[in-house]
């Protein structure tokens, strides 16, 4: 029999993940309070679909079923007879645990109840229901039709078979499923920190422009996007918030300080792509710097970006945020790193990442570059993260 699964919240993430579970066959419920978001919802999904059609992805028939096995509604009560509720609503505690109140005493005893927030802590949103063992965490990642990629929080109430059915599902929507402890950002948004915070660094200290920094992460390390380039793409105010809550969640680990240079750039309104300009200009007659392609140049901030990288999945690792292979899994399916970090570490030597963060921390005295223990205690011991 197929899933009946509900989704609160019609806006990106809630369509994108209604899009999906019609896809694979699942009953869909799309709640939101607002009728304009579901009117925008069902005629954005359609687009979708008619492109796919267009493309050759999906036939007419598809077509169909999948539309056919979505229903959009402003009445909660549809939730009643779900296997599994997805909440993707706006990111606020209260509103959040509010709406989990009410979905609590609306829901069969053995629904799943899951939340896809990005920043809060899971165990907060589940701290006003009485039974909190089927509560979860459901990290999607937008476009969720594109990204395989799914962080699942269990919290420490969160029953076993409970896990086993919300992997289950997933893997059967066809995602790459990892789960991660319920901490500030989770894997990704956490470990991608210094792919920004250590641009902006190299930046502030006078060493490269943006165009160049752009090209040594490209040229060097065979990212797809640069940092600014990609921060101009996510938009300066999102992405500042991200570290912004990464860093409060942190007790403000120095490591994910945000940038005065990206504050700034927010406050004026230069968010990126979306506002036409951000570290670079996107009118249609703009004349973005070229690169300076010294490769001796490229190579050293290339270098002190992944050594920043590579120490924040290995203090991952050290706070049992997730196992290697999830943290690995993570970068590479969920912001498409070309190489999993910890295999990244073990393929240029621990030595060198190390030796790296002692120099940087000597030469500012910054407390950014402590060397994870974790770290440290490998390279005495000679160990390696794979083995
Ligand atoms: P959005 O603003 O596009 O959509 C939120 C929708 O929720 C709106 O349509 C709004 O009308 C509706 N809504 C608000 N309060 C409601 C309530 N009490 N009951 C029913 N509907 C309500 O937001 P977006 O981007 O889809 O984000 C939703 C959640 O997903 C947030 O928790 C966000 O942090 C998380 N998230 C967002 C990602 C992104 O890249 N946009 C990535 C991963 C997670």
């Amino acid at each position: 029999m197929s899933k009946i699964i509900s989704v609160i919240g019609a806006g990106t993430m809630g369509s994108g993940i209604a899009q999906v579970a019609g896809t694979h066959g699942c009953q869909v419920n799309i709640i939101d309070s607002f009728p304009e978001a579901l009117e925008n919802s069902q005629s954005k999904l359609k687009s979708i679909l008619n492109r796919l059609v267009e493309k050759g992805k999906i036939n007419k028939e598809q077509f169909k079923s999948i539309l056919a096995r979505i229903y959009w509604t402003a009445n909660m009560d549809k939730i009643s007879n779900s296997n599994m509720v997805i909440e993707a609503i706006v990111e606020n505690l209260e509103i959040k645990q509010d709406l989990f109140l009410q979905m609590e005493s609306m829901v069969s005893d053995d629904c799943i109840l899951a939340t896809n927030t990005s920043s809060l802590s899971v165990a907060k949103i589940a701290s006003v229901c009485k039974q909190k063992s089927r509560i979860i965490g459901i990290h999607f990642f937008n476009p969720v039709p594109l990204m395989k990629l799914v962080e699942i929080i269990p919290t420490e109430e969160a029953n076993g078979k409970l896990l086993l059915e919300v992997i289950s599902i997933l893997k059967g929507w066809g995602k790459s499923v990892v789960t991660a402890k319920d901490t500030p950002g989770f894997i990704v948004n956490r470990v991608a920190r210094p792919y920004y915070g250590e641009a902006l660094r190299i930046y502030e200290e006078g060493i490269a422009d943006f165009a160049t920094i752009d090209w040594a992460m490209k040229e060097f390390g065979g990212f797809r996007m640069g940092p600014f380039e990609l921060m101009d793409y996510i938009g300066n105010d999102i992405n500042y918030s991200a570290t912004k809550a990464v860093y409060d969640g942190t007790n403000h680990d120095p490591r994910y300080k945000p940038s005065a240079t990206q504050k700034k750039m927010m406050d004026e309104g230069l968010l990126g792509r979306k506002s036409g300009r951000g570290y670079f200009d996107y009118s249609e007659s703009a004349v973005n710097p070229e690169p300076d392609k010294d490769e001796k140049l490229g190579k050293k901030i290339f270098i002190r970006i992944l050594t920043m990288l590579i120490n924040a999945a290995a203090d991952a690792l050290n706070g049992a945020i997730a196992t290697r292979d999830d943290i690995d899994t993570a970068m590479t399916t969920g912001v498409n790193y070309p190489k999993g970090l910890l295999k990244w570490a073990d393929d240029i030597g621990l030595n060198a990442p190390l030796a790296q963060l002692k120099d940087l921390h000597t030469k500012s005295g910054d407390d950014r570059y402590i060397a994870s223990p974790l770290l440290e205690k490998m390279v005495k011991s000679n160990s390696t993260f794979y083995v």
